[in-house]
């Protein structure tokens, strides 16, 4: 059997990924450490926490966090692991809470992580020094980051870099109007390479072909691109795109990039008919027609349309099994029910998330086989190729 090593210098550049990325443990185990441990993810937007003590927990491959806001009123996020004896703290999923009561034998921790009761401990015992481990979080422009490493790169150049498109869509004063998490019977690979080319979207989606144009060949699109930008400014929208090579993310990172694309005429936003489903975002005055892409490292993603913004989230849960969590905000002034319908904000991204599971794990089976071969890409698939070999360079990097 191949190590490896050798199985990374093996890798035919512009070709699918060999089968042993997607079935071996020993792999799966190394992308744990080198990938997902290392990496930012997003886990949702500041505002689904306002209050102390609002609490909600994350559960990414074999780590489980709770992300909570603190006495002082600053997001927090710790280990959701009991310093007893390791028992999982908080079973619930969100809440609010002015204490974590550890199930098992009752140790008892506040909303800022320390150990405030124990039983029957010698007299010795030190509360101070048992408090929740720390899990590193930070937020950009109001979205929530964590990450699995005491030391992570920092999130000061993706805050520069994304500053100005990320306030054209208020993203900082959204709010959360729906969380949905999609469970995807394969490695979380297969997930997020899905999610990075759009050759499949014109046969699997047949919703997202009617608006989106990403699937059009250059010349088709250049004229809608070129009528969308003709009127972004009236809308009061910035016409930019930010290339990850014009981005300052720290090495080993995946990297930033902001870009919009026209939707086809007649659609304002993504919904059913291409009408309006909640009030328009930021300072936007109009509707231009387009929809923004932002990717924000290695598993999280951004769509913003005039009048919401959907994010999603790609991580494992254990080597054959991922979930897409996805978020769709609006205007943090916006009532459900009043100024928007959760059923038809929601629509387009269930119907086409339901759809990507599945072609997600009929690849995910074929991949499996004995007669399974890494074909070659396309030329819709560079964006996938290029997190192919970011994956395969991290796999690597020491
Ligand atoms: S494992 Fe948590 S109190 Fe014992
Ligand atoms: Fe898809």
């Amino acid at each position: 059997m191949n190590s490896v090593e050798e199985l990374i210098a093996n890798q035919k550049p512009g070709f699918a990924l060999d089968q042993r990325f997607y079935t071996d443990p020993s792999i799966y185990e190394l992308e744990i450490e080198r990938i997902i441990a290392r990496n930012w993810i997003m886990v949702g937007h500041q505002s689904e926490l306002p209050e102390p003590g609002d609490f909600k927990v994350v559960n990414i491959a074999n780590e489980s966090a709770i992300v909570v806001r603190g006495s002082d009123g600053e997001l927090k996020a710790f280990a959701n692991v009991c310093r007893h004896r390791g028992s999982l703290v908080c079973l619930e999923s969100e809440g609010n809470t002015r204490k974590f009561t550890c199930p098992y034998h009752g140790w008892m921790y506040d909303i800022d992580g320390n150990l405030t009761a124990a039983r029957s401990m010698p007299s010795d015992f030190d509360k101070s020094e048992y408090g929740l481990n720390k899990v590193s979080l930070d937020t950009l422009h109001g979205l929530v980051f964590i990450c699995f490493s005491d030391n992570p790169a920092s999130l000061d150049d993706a805050r520069r870099d994304l500053a100005e498109p990320m306030a054209m869509f208020g993203l900082e004063n959204l709010e959360l109007a729906a969380h949905k998490s999609y469970h995807i019977d394969a490695n979380w690979k297969l997930s997020i390479e899905n999610y990075q080319e759009c050759y499949h979207c014109a046969t699997a989606h047949p919703e997202y072909a009617q608006m989106h144009t990403l699937m059009l060949d250059d010349k088709k699109r250049d004229r809608l691109q070129g009528h969308m930008e003709s009127k972004m400014e009236g809308c009061g929208l910035r016409s930019m795109e930010i290339d990850f090579a014009d981005t300052h993310a720290p090495a080993g990172e995946f990297g930033y990039a902001y870009s919009r694309t026209a939707l086809f005429e007649g659609y304002l936003t993504g919904s059913k008919e291409g009408k309006p489903v909640a009030p328009l975002l930021g300072d936007i005055k109009d509707y231009d027609g387009g929809a923004s892409d932002f990717n924000l490292g290695a598993f999280s993603f951004l769509l913003a349309y005039s009048d919401h913004v959907v994010g999603y989230v790609f991580t494992p849960v254990d080597m054959n099994n991922s979930k897409c969590d996805i978020y769709w905000l609006v205007r943090g002034d916006a009532e459900a029910g009043k100024d928007y319908d959760v059923d038809e904000l929601t629509w387009l991204w269930d119907i086409t998330t339901e759809a990507d599971k599945t072609i997600i794990v009929n690849n995910s089976i074929g991949v499996h086989s004995r007669y399974y071969k890494p074909g070659p890409f396309s030329g819709m698939e560079d964006l996938e190729q290029r997190y192919i070999e970011w994956i395969l360079r991290e796999l690597a990097r020491p």
